[in-house]
């Protein structure tokens, strides 16, 4: 663990969030605040870890704006960053509501606060809290207010240029016995009105490298030696993609996603299409030690 980077990725997460805050307003589109959000992470020294995730009401995360994207800031919007400092990541998450309306605010608060004490748990008993512990306090949290946690969606470890390193930390109380141990930890509970269960929803354009094998096409190969270079083991999107390469980028990305070149996430939506919040923090555990390095 390069414990500088993993700073210094939290630190400049954190002031994304501060500047996010401040440019996301109703009917601004989410394309422009996608992008300007980028281009702070770069201007900052970091680079994104993932694309920005901007995921509305009853899609509760991998929604990210396609590059002719119409769609205008609304309702209950998620904002999920990702910075990464040499493939270190920082990954936090803020929920906002653009309606002005009470159940979003509280939805919001409720995941705010399930984040907050799992956190407090996570400081008191450090590498020794269980996972079941943490899950059973954000359970614990979101229902008290008589709303459901997300039970299929989890907090995970993660490694240089692992989105997804390791253990996942649940949202609910699984009575898992294992210790979360040292290392470097998301925990993002989600907090909804609905079952609290999320399905595959429609094709979100952001994409993973699973496989380099040579794809026929020569602007496939080119794209793939690209993602390769720029993003390694990272998620990237066909809006990036397509700023370097051009529309006909569109295309070989299908090529690839049909050579098995590229996974293709799916955007997450809660199953019965109610509004879903989220909250999310990087630590960092050292022993005893534990550091919230997006805070
Ligand atoms: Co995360």
């Amino acid at each position: 663990m390069d414990k500088e980077r993993i700073l210094k990725a939290g630190q400049i997460a954190k002031q994304v969030v501060d500047y996010a805050k401040t440019i996301t307003k109703k009917d601004v589109p989410l394309l422009e605040i996608s992008e300007k959000i980028e281009f702070k992470i770069i201007e900052l020294g970091g680079r994104p870890a993932f694309p920005v995730n901007l995921s509305t009401n009853e899609i509760a995360a991998h929604y990210t704006p396609t590059i002719e994207d119409k769609t205008l800031a609304s309702g209950l919007l998620k904002i999920d960053i990702g910075v990464h400092v040499d493939g270190w990541i920082a990954d936090t998450a803020f929920s906002i509501d653009l309606e002005n309306s009470k159940e979003n605010k509280q939805l919001i608060q409720t995941a705010e606060q399930a984040l907050e004490n799992a956190i407090e748990l996570i400081k008191q008993k450090s590498s020794e809290t269980t996972l079941g512990e943490i899950g059973q306090i954000i359970q614990k949290t979101i229902e008290l207010q008589k709303f459901s946690p997300i039970t299929n969606l989890t907090g995970h470890g993660m490694e240089q240029y692992d989105l997804h390193a390791g253990i996942s930390i649940p949202n609910i109380d699984t009575k898992q016995s294992q210790k979360i141990d040292s290392g470097l930890y998301a925990i993002e509970p989600f907090s909804t009105t609905g079952s609290g269960k999320v399905k595959d929803g429609k094709p979100s354009e952001i994409y993973l490298i699973k496989d380099t094998k040579t794809p026929r096409s020569q602007l496939a190969r080119e794209i793939l030696e690209y993602a390769l270079q720029e993003y390694q083991t990272l998620p990237f999107c066909s809006r990036w993609i397509i700023r370097k390469f051009g529309a006909k980028a569109k295309i070989a990305l299908k090529q690839l996603e049909e050579n098995s070149n590229l996974h293709h996430f799916k955007q997450l939506a809660e199953v019965s299409g109610a509004k879903v919040a989220q909250a999310e923090h990087t630590l960092l555990i050292e022993g005893e030690k534990v550091i919230v390095t997006t805070n």
